[in-house]
């Protein structure tokens, strides 16, 4: 197998290939200056099966999946055998279903276009939910780095802290990081108003006080789940709070707003890079790559 590291990706796609041993093919990129993107592999790819690690995170999300459509047409056409894409953050994949009459289906156009650029599989990170894996004409699946995220504040001194999810439907996640900690877990109650996006939270049946607390998510976008959450885990008295996510977007000023509540420290993965990325997905790539072979 060769490993491909796409623009948006290309130290954790060097990583994937440090830990793998599968060799790199350097990509030459460049934007024209009427800023269409412009891919070309520098290495064969001859009969190989390829692995591209292309995340597809904002504020780029439309030029990074167009750059990875142009990859993985230049490695079919140059011979590889299977083309896998790794796209950590896969873009779209919230809109996953035609939530108000008149939409589209954004995960499912995607998926289209990036088979039709000669794609035969996906591999991504905690995708917001797996039935948008199912809009896929090819095998694709989703990986967990919850489990990496969690080790970080073991290693920090934090075993045995409360999993919050800031949501019902985060609750798996919060499990998944209980499973590490070996604390308590529970989740809060979101609800929004598909119209306005605004979100109101409660926290029926919870009490945090004194301990600490982290608080686990699949995205941090503006950081208004994070900041309702932190404020009520305050309000209760948590002795620490810290949040997690796998993939920090952090838009705006995302990230003042969360620290302002007294959240100690944001913690991601290399999925969307940033200053809070602290955990890489590279091992958990590298081992699923490795197990394919
Ligand atoms: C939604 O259910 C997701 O799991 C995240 O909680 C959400 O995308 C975070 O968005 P924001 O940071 O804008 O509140």
């Amino acid at each position: 197998m060769k490993v491909i590291s796409g623009p948006a990706s290309k130290d954790l796609g060097e990583r994937v290939s440090a830990l793998t041993g599968f060799g790199n093919v350097p990509v030459s990129f460049k934007v024209f200056p009427d800023g269409e993107s412009y891919v070309r592999l520098e290495g064969s790819v001859q009969d190989q099966n390829v692995a591209i690690v292309q995340t597809t995170s904002p504020p780029q999300q439309d030029g990074r999946l167009i750059q990875l459509a142009l990859i993985a047409d230049a490695a079919k056409r140059g011979g590889a055998s299977k083309v896998s894409a790794i796209v950590p953050y896969l873009a779209y994949a919230r809109q996953d279903k035609m939530f108000l009459a008149g939409e589209g289906i954004s995960i499912e156009t995607v998926a289209r276009m990036l088979k039709a650029s000669g794609i035969d599989e996906l591999i991504t990170v905690n995708i917001h939910s797996e039935s948008a894996l199912q809009k896929f004409p090819f095998p694709a699946r989703t990986l967990s780095a919850i489990p990496l995220l969690a080790e970080y504040f073991v290693e920090k001194g934090f075993k045995g802290a409360f999993a919050l999810a800031p949501d019902k439907g985060a609750m798996h996640i919060a499990k998944q990081a209980q499973e590490v900690l070996a604390g308590n877990a529970g989740h809060l109650d979101k609800q929004r108003d598909r119209y306005t996006g605004q979100t109101k939270q409660t926290a029926e049946g919870l009490n945090v006080s004194g301990q600490s607390v982290i608080i686990f998510d699949d995205i941090i976008s503006t950081g208004g789940t994070i900041v309702g959450a932190a404020r009520i885990l305050r309000e209760q008295g948590a002795k620490h709070v810290f949040c997690a996510c796998v993939h920090g977007l952090l838009i705006g000023d995302a990230e003042k707003r969360i620290l302002d509540t007294g959240v100690e420290e944001i913690v991601s993965t290399d999925s969307v890079p940033s200053t809070s990325s602290k955990v890489s997905l590279a091992p958990l790539l590298s081992e699923e790559l490795k197990a394919q072979e």
